[in-house]
């Protein structure tokens, strides 16, 4: 159950006397640590309430297409790009005639044709209507499309009638939608990123800082989240808005990054840091604006400490990673600077050449190891971020 920690599962809920079970359903995805959005058809409102829905998933419940107060809210093609995982339980015989139909003529039925996401059905009906062929042929074109059928169960049925239709209970509803999200990689860990530049104050307006936007840190954090993975992000100033299902801290210098990231070492299972820390801070920070008095000034400046360095030689280290920007020898430099640094993997991306790495949206690195090096050609940074994130998660594993 610990897979559906921060999935995101939209319930499709349709006439029959077993919705009564997908309030459970529901409690037992938000214990789990899911996002839940209720789907509730008409004839699935005449079995259950919204309000019940609404107060166990902690969200709205969707009842119909085209409503323009929940089109506003999140429209029904953002809710089926939203959702990691689509479950419809019950699902009646005819609603089931329908998605075998390829028909989209109400809300629930759209947002299957619209999602990309893995879609399960959970009938629940009369044992005769289970059994009537046309039913059974619906059934098999849905299998067909892929979609997994999960039961019904056999047994006595509300009707007074014995045999198969009942909805599986909601535990075993549950543990299947955990068994989909079984090959990512990253579930129940727990990753620390940091990202973006530092700010080191001279004066109570100016700094010094570099470039960096935070793009691959950001992008980093979100492949990890969608792996399964629980992700702290610290962050130096950007303009990007934090991804969805992250915990961000912001800071400024190098030695609030430091203090964020060895406040997250007791549970830090993989620390990957992608940020641009400054090398230098002003040895003295100047209590009032200076003033534009001298031709010249000089600014003493005092070595920054070494974040990803202190990570990685703390008691209990994570599993650390590094990125080495270079201009030249740039395997040979990064293999060092991992060395130095004592990582267990650096990523290296040649800097010098253009289009690719700091500010821009694009990045082509090699992953370095200690007897291997993979080449990743250039791709966007989220993509690379799926990439990487994903021979971090291999390296990790096969080190634990
Ligand atoms: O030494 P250099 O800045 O080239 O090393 C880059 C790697 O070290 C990056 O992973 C960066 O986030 C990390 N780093 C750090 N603290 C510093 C300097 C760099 O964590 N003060």
């Amino acid at each position: 159950m610990q897979r559906l920690a921060n999935k995101r599962i939209l319930l499709g809920i349709t006439g029959g006397i077993a919705a009564y079970k997908s309030a459970e359903l529901t409690r037992l995805f938000k214990t789990a640590g899911a996002e839940v959005r209720v789907v509730l058809t008409p004839a699935g409102a005449e079995f259950i309430t919204p309000l019940t829905l609404q107060a166990l998933s902690g969200n709205p419940v969707h009842q119909h297409i085209l409503d323009p107060e929940a089109e506003a809210g999140m429209g029904h093609i953002e809710l089926a790009k939203w959702a990691d995982l689509i479950l419809i339980a019950p699902a009646s015989a005819d609603f089931i005639a329908r998605m075998a139909a390829g028909m989209g003529n109400d809300l629930l039925t759209t947002l299957c044709l619209a999602s990309d996401a893995p879609l399960l059905i959970a009938p629940a009906m009369n044992q005769a209507m289970w059994r009537d062929q046309r039913t059974q042929d619906n059934i098999g074109a849905l299998k067909d499309l892929g979609m997994a059928i999960l039961g019904p169960g056999i047994g006595d049925q509300a009707c007074g009638d014995t045999g198969p239709g009942r909805m599986l209970e909601p535990q075993e509803l549950a543990e299947f939608c955990a068994e989909q999200f079984a090959n990512e990689s990253l579930t129940g860990r727990h990753l620390v990123i940091t990202a973006g530049p530092t700010r080191e104050a001279i004066d109570p307006v100016r700094y010094i800082s570099n470039h960096s936007s935070g793009k691959m840190g950001y992008a980093l954090a979100e492949a990890a989240v969608e792996s399964g993975a629980r992700v702290t992000l610290i962050s130096g100033p950007v303009n990007i808005d934090s991804p969805a299902r992250v915990t961000l801290h912001s800071v400024n210098s190098a030695e609030e990054m430091l203090n964020a990231s060895l406040n997250q070492l007791e549970s830090c299972d993989i620390f990957i840091a992608a940020a641009a820390v400054a090398d230098y801070r002003p040895i003295e920070v100047a209590d009032q604006k200076i003033k534009k008095k001298t031709d010249q000034m000089q600014i003493t400046l005092v070595k920054n400490p070494d974040i990803v360095t202190t990570v990685a030689n703390s008691n209990n280290r994570p599993f650390t990673v590094g990125f080495a920007a270079e201009t030249e020898h740039v395997i040979e430099h990064a293999r060092d600077k991992m060395n130095r640094k004592g990582l267990d993997l650096i990523i290296a991306n040649d800097v010098s050449q253009p289009g690719i790495g700091f500010n821009s949206d694009d990045n082509a690195v090699t992953v370095i190891q200690k007897d291997s090096e993979q080449r990743i050609p250039q791709t966007s940074k989220s993509q690379l971020a799926r990439q990487l994130i994903s021979l971090v998660a291999k390296a990790y594993e096969t080190k634990n």
